[in-house]
């Protein structure tokens, strides 16, 4: 079965300081991301860490540092703000987390992947 470019959850699934994962599909091609809700809002990134390229929750779905301020990447400890996927410790400073479009419409939240001409490159 054909995968979707789209996914949608009801945002109320993903309260402050907590995530979810998916996954989107076009021709082929996969990219696997992730949602955060915080400091009220919710940001969508693709799991790839800047570093080297793995994904940031080798336990499934586990994004946030202990005190929930920052995400973290699991296989060396990069750390990442969560509103703008800025490295700000770790051995990528300064590097990004791939931001994907999110939109809230009414209660849902919605991430497409983006056209191929801005797409970020595939996850894991
Ligand atoms: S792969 Fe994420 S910090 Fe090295």
């Amino acid at each position: 079965m054909a995968g979707s470019d789209e996914w949608r959850c009801v945002a109320a699934t993903v309260p402050p300081g907590q995530s979810a994962t998916f996954r989107l599909e076009r021709a082929g091609r996969t990219v696997h991301g992730f949602v955060v809700n915080h400091d009220g809002g919710y940001r969508a990134y693709v799991n790839c860490c800047p570093h080297v390229g793995t994904p940031l929750d080798l336990w499934p779905n586990e994004f946030f540092t202990e005190d929930g301020r920052a995400l973290i990447c699991s296989t060396h400890g990069a750390v990442f703000e969560p509103t703008t996927g800025r490295c700000t410790a770790g051995p990528c400073v300064g590097d990004r987390l791939t931001a994907l479009p999110l939109v809230l419409e009414g209660e849902t939240l919605v991430v497409r992947l983006p056209t191929e001409t801005t797409a970020p490159p595939a996850g894991p």
